[in-house]
């Protein structure tokens, strides 16, 4: 994002993007301190009040995300819920599980946030009910295997984000592997009769609503 629409967007939202800053800075260090070969990359903090006005719209119970890293954004998803919202995050990395089981029982959120370990390709098939909210936030080349859990985990109205597409798009990781799960992802998303999808240009997201 550039930086004059990043301080224009600080400004406007004035502190409404602001939960949980310390995750993401904690999240950065980490990846920071072990280098190339990790991938905990937080979500922006100026995409926080997306999770507000999400579990505004779905009057959100349950959250799922894949790819916990630290847990910043499943505790900003916890807390635009409220207390009667759990999240359920899946982890793929042990270290980064822990570390974010640790910080959810500082903080008190250990009681609504549930860490999953295990890859989502692994953890989904085991998950039953349905969830108001799933955000995908992991290796992009496990999208499509996710397609038939996404159908069987959420209800009409619920709310699908998808991150990470820039690798597909251009920007960051645009010589990472994985376009052609990407593309095959998105095209089966957007034909899936079951969901309603927009791709955000620029943005590496995609919004999909079960129908
Ligand atoms: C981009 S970071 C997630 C950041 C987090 N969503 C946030 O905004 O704070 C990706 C995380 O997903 C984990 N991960 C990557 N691929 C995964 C997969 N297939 N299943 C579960 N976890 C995965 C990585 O270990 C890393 O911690």
């Amino acid at each position: 994002m550039r930086k004059n629409v990043k301080q224009l967007l600080t400004e406007i939202y004035d502190a409404r993007a602001d939960a949980h800053l310390d995750l993401y800075q904690l999240s950065n260090q980490h990846r920071r301190k072990h280098g190339r070969g990790c991938d905990m990359f937080p979500s922006d903090p100026l995409q926080g009040p997306l999770w507000t006005v999400l579990a505004s719209l779905t009057h959100a119970r349950r959250m799922l995300e894949v790819g916990c890293g630290y847990g910043y954004t499943a505790a900003v998803m916890a807390s635009a819920g409220g207390p009667d919202c759990r999240v359920d995050t899946i982890e793929g990395d042990p270290y980064h599980a822990e570390l974010a089981e640790q910080a959810f029982l500082q903080r008190g959120l250990s009681r609504r946030i549930r860490v999953l370990r295990g890859r989502g390709q692994s953890v989904l098939p085991k998950l039953k009910g349905r969830y108001d909210v799933v955000f995908l936030d992991g290796d992009w080349r496990e999208y499509p295997r996710y397609l038939r859990h996404l159908r069987r985990l959420t209800r009409p109205g619920s709310i699908i984000v998808t991150a990470n597409l820039n690798p597909l798009f251009g920007g960051w990781g645009g010589s990472f592997p994985g376009k052609p799960a990407i593309q095959s992802y998105l095209t089966r998303l957007v034909r899936d009769p079951h969901f309603q999808t927009y791709i955000v240009p620029g943005e590496g997201h995609s919004i999909s609503v079960r129908v």
